[in-house]
C-alpha cells in the first residue's frame, strides 16, 4: 500500500515531482487510490493528463505500465500473444534433434518462455513496490469493441490465457485512462471510474508550471509568454496551445536569448506554439501585435 492519506498529501507528492495539481484533480486522485478505482482523465491534448501518471508512479515509487491506444488496438496487443517465431525454431530444433514426439513439445510450446506479455498482462503481475500504475493512453484513439472488452478487463482484474490457466493481479493496478475526446468514450466505461475533466490552468497556475518545468525563464519573459497563450486560446484556433507548447516556447525565447517579446520574435517562433499552418497564418500582420497588446494589458503595469 501507498501512504497516502489525505488531498494535501497528493498535492505535496505530486509537487515534489514537478506536477503542479490544483485542489480539484488532487480530489480526484485521492479518491482514486483510496477507493481502488480507475481514473478517467478527458481534456485538451498537452494539458498534463500523461504527466500526472508519470508523476504519480514516480511519487508512489511505482511500476509505470503504458498502453497506448490507436486505432486497430485489438486484445492480443494488449494483454498477451505467443512468440509464434520462436514456437517454429522450437519445433524445427526439436525436430532436427529427432525428439518431435508429439505431446512433449506440444506442452513445451505454451510456457512463459514463448509467451510476450503485454501491458494488460504485465500489469497484473506482481512488483516488490506494490500495485503498478497502468496508464492506458488516449483511450479515444481506439474502438467501441476495444472498450467493451477493457471494460470487462478493468472489472476482474483477471486474464486467461486458454494455454496457462487464470492470472490474477494479487493487488489491483492504480489504472488511469486518458482522452483527447476525438470522440466520446461509452458511458458504460466511465460509469466504472472517476472522472476529471483536465482544463486548461489559468494565470497562475500555468506560471508555477513553467517556473517548475523552465526554471530558468526569467520572471517578466515568463509572463509575457503565459499571458499570450492564454490570450492566444481565446482566439478561434483550429488547434490551441497545450501547457506542452507554453513550455517549448519559453524555451525556445531562452535558447535565442530573448528578453521580452515583440511581434517579430513571436512571428519567428510562432512554430513551437502553433502546429497548424492555418493558425499560424492567422497570426500574420498585424494579429499577433494586437494580441500581444492585449496580453499586456492583462498584465497590468509592470
Ligand atoms: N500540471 C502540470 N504540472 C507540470 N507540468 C505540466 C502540467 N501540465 C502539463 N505539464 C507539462 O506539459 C507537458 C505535456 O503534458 P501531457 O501530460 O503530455 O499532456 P496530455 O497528456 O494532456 O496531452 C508535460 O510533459 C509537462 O511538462
Ligand atoms: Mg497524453
Amino acid at each position: 500500500m501507498h501512504d497516502i492519506t489525505s488531498i494535501d498529501a497528493v498535492q505535496k507528492m505530486l509537487d515534489a515531482q514537478g506536477y503542479v495539481c490544483g485542489r480539484p484533480l488532487a480530489t480526484v486522485v485521492f479518491l482514486s487510490l483510496k477507493l481502488g478505482r480507475p481514473l478517467f482523465l478527458e481534456g485538451e491534448a498537452g494539458v498534463g493528463k500523461t504527466e500526472i501518471a508519470k508523476a504519480l508512479a514516480a511519487g508512489l515509487d511505482r511500476r509505470l505500465i503504458r498502453l497506448q491506444c490507436y486505432e486497430g488496438l485489438d486484445a492480443a496487443s494488449a494483454v498477451y500473444e505467443w512468440n509464434f517465431p520462436a514456437q517454429m525454431i522450437a519445433i524445427r530444433s526439436a525436430e532436427a534433434a529427432g525428439a518431435a514426439d508429439g505431446p512433449a513439445l506440444t506442452t513445451s510450446l505454451f510456457t512463459d518462455d514463448f509467451l510476450i506479455e503485454r501491458p494488460l498482462l504485465q500489469a497484473l503481475r506482481p512488483d516488490a513496490r506494490g500495485a503498478p500504475i497502468l496508464l492506458i493512453d488516449e483511450l479515444d484513439r481506439t474502438d467501441a469493441p476495444f472498450e467493451a472488452f477493457l471494460l470487462e478487463a478493468l472489472s476482474d482484474f483477471q486474464v486467461t490465457i486458454p494455454e496457462m490457466g487464470t492470472i490474477t493481479a494479487p493487488e489491483p493496478p492504480i489504472v488511469i485512462l486518458t482522452s483527447n475526446r476525438t470522440r466520446e468514450v461509452h458511458d458504460a466505461l466511465k460509469r466504472r471510474c472517476l472522472y476529471h475533466w483536465v482544463d486548461y490552468p489559468g494565470f497562475d497556475r500555468e506560471m508555477e508550471i513553467l517556473s517548475a518545468r523552465a526554471p530558468e525563464a526569467a520572471e517578466a519573459l515568463s509572463r509575457e509568454v503565459v499571458a499570450f497563450v492564454q490570450q492566444l486560446r481565446t482566439e478561434d484556433l483550429f488547434k490551441k496551445p497545450g501547457v506542452a507548447e507554453t513550455i517549448d516556447w519559453a524555451k525556445c525565447l531562452l535558447a535565442l536569448d530573448v528578453l521580452t517579446l515583440s511581434p517579430e520574435v513571436i512571428a519567428d517562433t510562432l512554430g513551437a506554439v502553433l502546429k497548424y499552418q492555418d493558425d499560424i497564418a492567422k497570426l500574420q500582420g498585424s494579429e499577433a501585435k494586437r494580441i500581444l497588446d492585449q496580453a499586456r494589458a492583462s498584465l497590468g503595469p509592470a
